[in-house]
């Protein structure tokens, strides 16, 4: 059985449907502060298959050690925690709380039971403004937030549990860790039951896309076009949801036959970088729908360009994104197109 914390969120639900698709037996841990159980019915009717679900807070130690002892746990999947880049330059407090202080409780309470195989949903926000692209795991980290000093802090806390095996007498089971630094996930599974759900005003790209095409905004706002890229505007490193969801299960099989020991930084990303007008243009082209758009300043903090190497990930799990452009702007559309006020609907 796997322990999925965040499991009802956008790539926490992507996640257990592979999950449950390869045969695995999923225990959701979601406080639905940022996610519907909707989601999780979702999950269950694309399956076929049922999953466990408890409401709790991943950062509970006395609700962790419970379902250590009553589940057969052999892994946990880490995905509890905020992500708004913005958000968390207002609120810094609240996302050490979340995103550190609860892998810290978690950490803690895997180590007291037994359990050492642990997937972290890192990001790619650790590397900060890129002086090369593309991004390798060995290139500097420099994250420009707090969001990603949360993520950065919690993959060097993982590092250090990690090397401690050496160091322990009686280690039964080594650390298994992987930090997969995700890029910029869009898309949305092929039935369109379950996708990207954000509370209020998008901060993200797509889902404003998706929200303009489907009549709930105006139009788009393009921040910059003055940026030193191929048109102008910002380019990013999108990756299909699924193809993410896929690398964690890839991940997952390596530590639990310990193909992978230690904790190993990954980046999960295409290698290919796309502008903000490509995702515009291939979004209306393939859909055959409006996206009414301005050019608006630049937002603060935004980089030009970011794209990963997605070498490693190729060469220690086997993995690499299958899904095209075309597949992303499709999906996210056939998601939002049915389910225009996401799972409220
Ligand atoms: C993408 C591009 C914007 C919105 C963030 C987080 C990162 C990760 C993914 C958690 C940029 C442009 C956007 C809009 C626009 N999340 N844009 N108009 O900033 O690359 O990464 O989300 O891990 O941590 O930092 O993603 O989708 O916000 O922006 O022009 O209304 O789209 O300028 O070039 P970003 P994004």
């Amino acid at each position: 059985m796997i322990l999925v914390t965040g499991g009802a969120g956008y790539i926490g639900t992507h996640t257990c449907t592979e999950l449950l698709n390869s045969g695995y037996d999923v225990l959701v841990l979601d406080n639905y502060s940022n996610s519907s159980p909707l989601a999780l019915d979702r999950v269950e009717r694309i399956t076929q298959k049922t999953l466990i679900r408890i409401e709790g807070d991943a950062r509970d130690p006395d609700l962790l050690d419970q379902l250590f002892a009553n589940y057969p746990i052999k892994a946990v999947i880490h995905f509890a925690g905020f992500k708004a880049v913005g958000e968390s330059c207002q609120i810094p407090l609240a996302y050490y709380h979340n995103n550190f202080y609860s892998t810290l409780v978690l950490s803690q309470c895997m180590q007291k039971a037994g359990i050492t195989k642990l997937v972290f949903s890192s990001s790619a926000t650790v590397y900060g403004d890129p002086e090369v692209v593309p991004l390798t795991e060995a290139m500097p980290t420099n994250p420009a937030n707090p969001y990603g000093r949360t993520k950065l802090m919690v993959e060097q806390m993982l590092q250090d549990l990690a090397a401690s095996d050496a160091l322990a007498t009686d280690n039964p089971q080594p650390w298994g860790i992987a930090l997969l630094r995700y890029f910029n996930p869009v898309g949305a599974h092929q039935s369109g039951l379950i996708g990207e759900d954000p509370s209020g005003i998008p901060n993200n790209l797509m889902p404003f896309i998706t929200q303009v095409a489907v009549g709930k905004r105006d139009q788009l706002d393009v921040f910059g076009d003055d940026y030193d890229t191929p048109d102008g505007t910002g380019v990013r490193d999108y990756i299909h949801v699924v193809d993410l969801a896929r690398g964690h299960v890839m991940a997952l099989e390596r530590l639990l036959d310990d193909q992978i020991t230690g904790a190993e930084a990954i980046n999960l990303g295409t290698g290919l970088g796309v502008s903000v007008l490509d995702m515009v243009n291939s979004f209306t082209n393939n859909n055959s729908v409006a996206v009414p758009y301005q050019i608006a300043d630049r937002r603060a903090g935004d980089v030009a360009s970011y794209y990963a190497d997605p070498s490693k990930a190729f060469d220690m799990l086997g993995w690499s994104a299958e899904h095209t452009l075309s597949d992303m702007v499709t999906d996210s559309w056939r998601w939002q197109k049915n389910n225009p006020e996401g799972y409220a609907d």
